[in-house]
């Protein structure tokens, strides 16, 4: 066997998606079945079709709630579904007030810094809590916020971020968190897209061994908010280490504040939770789509806590008595859900690192597994085959035992998936393979680890309370367990689902739902299926495979990438005429962005301009949204109406059949860029292809 043979990279993607084997089921041991949450299988009757929407009661009552709600679910103003009409809650409360009684003296949080000689930091409840007021208190007395006003939070992982979200919970605050690996003009046009009249930043934060300039980023986001006709009131900025400011970027006078010197102003502040209505905003995400700007995903209060508690007992298994390690960011859906809200309100540890996990070598992920004694591990495949690749037999050299683990945000291949379970976690863990979006809150499909075995590469049947279909391009319903692809889509609301996108309610209502709507004009919940935009099959057994996006998003590592926002960066570049950006497979991050360009007359193709599309994307974006390659071709291959054919050139990228090309304007092309990008000798093209590149760039 080859090396590659070995550690299973040989078995493509493509390959996966397109000649999907049945693979072997893996039960749950009997130890992980003993203690687990859910062992009832009666809650998929429970929370069958017939008992919806009262069904969610179930989740609603692991909140505390000021006062109880009238309504389950609210259609009247379909398809923006509201969730327990009538009640009262703050998220606030229920993440940390709430567990005071009983665990005030036992860790929330946990932080682990990325230099190793740092000490790691314990959270309790109690000063979660005491943090957690005295920053509300800053936000109302001394930047004058209320409920409703938005704030943005451009921070990365340090226990400073989730007690500045719960202080802004606390008093109603709708918090949009930026992943701080975003650019400044990134974080500019959210904080001018919600209107925030605050933007709270940290000063620097480590990274593979360096101390990052993070300030110099709020300059920027307050410029570009400005050039869009937003001003932002002031800028609060954490100190990375208390008492030292960490960045060479300097303070604007009376604009910018350091929190650190602040909050000694606010010392044992205490400051009632406001009762905010079940409906009303906790939060906005952003995350990209297929054109134009970012969506800002508004999540609600009650019906989000609601179902991030239940899935984080049910699906993720938490006890407040575990450590419980999600490896995301805290700036993705994931980290909001299942580091912050979904963790915090089940009086869980959650740990919060700070660092990249194969810094400074690939045992660092496992050592700090085993000093915490973590015993639930959640993590994105990227994450899973870089750690694969630094050191496959690492794990084993760390006495860690994991009971539960996660993968989420991209499909995993069978053979990654089988390291993951053999030796991550040592044949002892239960996995879960979680199918969900920005947009969804919570998990949509997955197993119920005690209640399902796993198979891999699937992301296993819908959670309880979720009803999917299948759906062909025509509409028809593709029937269930068929092994046939198409468009997934849920038949139901859910509690987690969001409310609607953040001042564009047309472009929620177009993107999301107008593609299978049974009547515009319905408020029956039956006629708005939920288009969640990936292509999916059902196997007979109902487990789902997820075979990738149906629109022009490209999932880079597990984050999402609208291919128009790369192209517009491009386009900022002067010498550029043309930009196009397709996936190309990657073993290690799924997909990574080619950029095929062509240049306006007059300039020649150098190393120069392409560094310059680099640059252009790394300023408007971040690094994460880094091109594999970037291409300056002669022209575009176009269709004779002047359609760049974006299908052609993933093909090109990815050794796949280019299809029919003489019905294009300029076919001689398509034969330059290939030579251009595969050489002179030509490669085997593979006939077929990964379901999302086929897909890629067909309207
Ligand atoms: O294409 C699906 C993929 O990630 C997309 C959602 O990305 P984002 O909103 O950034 O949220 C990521 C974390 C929830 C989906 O439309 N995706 C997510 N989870 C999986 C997945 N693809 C396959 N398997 C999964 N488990």
């Amino acid at each position: 066997m080859s090396d590659k043979e070995k550690e299973g990279l040989d078995v493509s993607e493509a390959q996966i998606a397109v000649h999907w084997q049945e693979e072997e089921y893996f039960p749950p041991s009997s130890q992980f079945i003993a203690q687990a949450n859910m062992t009832d299988s009666t809650i998929y009757d429970r929370m069958s079709l017939d008992n919806f929407p009262e069904c969610f009661k179930e989740y609603a009552d692991m909140l505390d709630w000021y006062q109880y709600w009238h309504t389950t679910l609210d259609t009247s103003d379909a398809p923006c579904w509201k969730w327990f009409v009538g009640g009262k809650i703050n998220a606030s409360y229920n993440c940390v007030d709430r567990h005071l009684k009983k665990y005030k003296n036992k860790a929330a949080l946990i932080f682990v810094p990325e230099p190793e000689e740092e000490p790691h930091l314990p959270i309790t409840y109690q000063e979660l809590y005491v943090r957690v007021n005295e920053m509300a208190a800053l936000l109302q007395d001394f930047c004058g916020l209320k409920a409703g006003d938005r704030v943005t939070i451009h921070m990365p992982m340090t226990p400073e971020l989730p007690v500045t979200m719960l202080a802004c919970a606390r008093l109603g605050v709708i918090h949009s968190v930026v992943f701080a690996g975003f650019s400044g003009r990134a974080c500019g046009e959210r904080i001018s897209d919600s209107t925030s009249r605050l933007l709270i930043t940290m000063d620097a934060y480590y990274r593979s061994g360096s101390l990052l300039e993070h300030k110099d980023k709020a300059d920027e986001a307050v410029r570009v908010a400005d050039e869009e006709g937003h001003t932002v009131e002031k800028v609060l900025v954490w100190q990375r280490y208390p008492g030292k400011y960490s960045s060479k970027t300097p303070l604007v006078e009376g604009r910018d504040f350091i929190v650190n010197d602040l909050l000694k102003q606010y010392h044992g502040k205490r400051i009632d939770p406001v009762p905010m209505p079940a409906e009303a905003p906790l939060f906005l995400m952003y995350t990209s789509g297929t054109t134009g700007r970012p969506k800002g995903c508004q999540h609600g209060t009650g019906g989000y806590l609601a179902y991030v508690t239940a899935t984080s007992k049910y699906v993720q298994d938490i006890h407040p008595e575990d450590v419980y390690w999600c490896m995301a960011d805290i700036g993705w859906i994931t980290g909001h859900s299942y580091i912050v809200y979904g963790p915090l309100s089940l009086a869980a540890t959650s740990v919060l690192f700070e660092g990249v996990p194969t810094y400074p070598d690939a045992g660092r992920a496992w050592r700090i597994a085993e000093r915490l004694d973590v015993n639930i591990f959640h993590t994105a495949p990227t994450t899973i085959r870089m750690l694969r690749k630094a050191g496959p037999d690492e794990p084993q050299k760390y006495n860690y035992h994991f009971k539960h683990m996660t993968t989420v945000g991209e499909p995993i291949e069978p053979e990654v998936w089988r390291w993951y379970y053999h030796v991550v976690g040592k044949g002892e863990a239960a996995i879960v393979d979680t199918w969900w979006q920005t947009e969804t809150g919570g998990f949509l499909c997955t197993t119920v680890p005690a209640l399902q075995p796993m198979k891999p590469g699937s992301a296993g049947p819908a959670a309880p309370g979720i009803h999917p279909v299948i759906y062909d391009d025509e509409g028809n319903e593709v029937p269930a367990g068929s092994n046939k692809a198409g468009n997934i889509c849920i038949r139901n609301p859910w509690p987690g689902g969001f409310q609607t996108i953040w001042g564009d309610r047309n472009r929620y209502v177009s993107t999301y739902y107008a593609r299978y709507c049974k009547n515009p004009e319905s408020k029956d919940w039956r006629d708005w299926p939920y288009l969640p935009g990936d292509a999916a099959m059902q196997a007979k057994d109902g487990y789902f495979r997820i075979l990738g996006r149906i629109d022009d998003v490209i999932n880079v590592a597990g984050h999402r990438l609208g291919t128009k926002e790369l192209e517009s960066a491009c386009l900022a570049v002067p010498e550029i005429a043309e930009a196009a950006v397709v996936p190309r497979v990657d073993e290690v991050k799924g997909r990574v962005p080619d950029i095929y360009v062509s240049l306006k007359p007059g300039y020649s193709a150098s190393k120069e301009i392409e560094k310059k599309v680099e640059n252009a994307i790394a300023e408007t974006i971040g690094k994460i949204a880094k091109p594999k390659h970037v291409f300056i071709v002669p022209d575009m291959p176009k269709t004779r109406s002047g359609k760049i054919m974006r299908r052609v050139l993933a093909a090109v990228s990815n050794n796949m059949n280019v299809g029919d090309v003489t019905t294009l304007a300029n076919p001689e092309v398509v034969e330059q860029v290939r030579k251009m990008v595969q050489g002179d000798a030509p490669v085997a093209v593979q006939q077929d292809g990964p379901e999302d590149l086929k897909r890629f760039g067909q309207e």
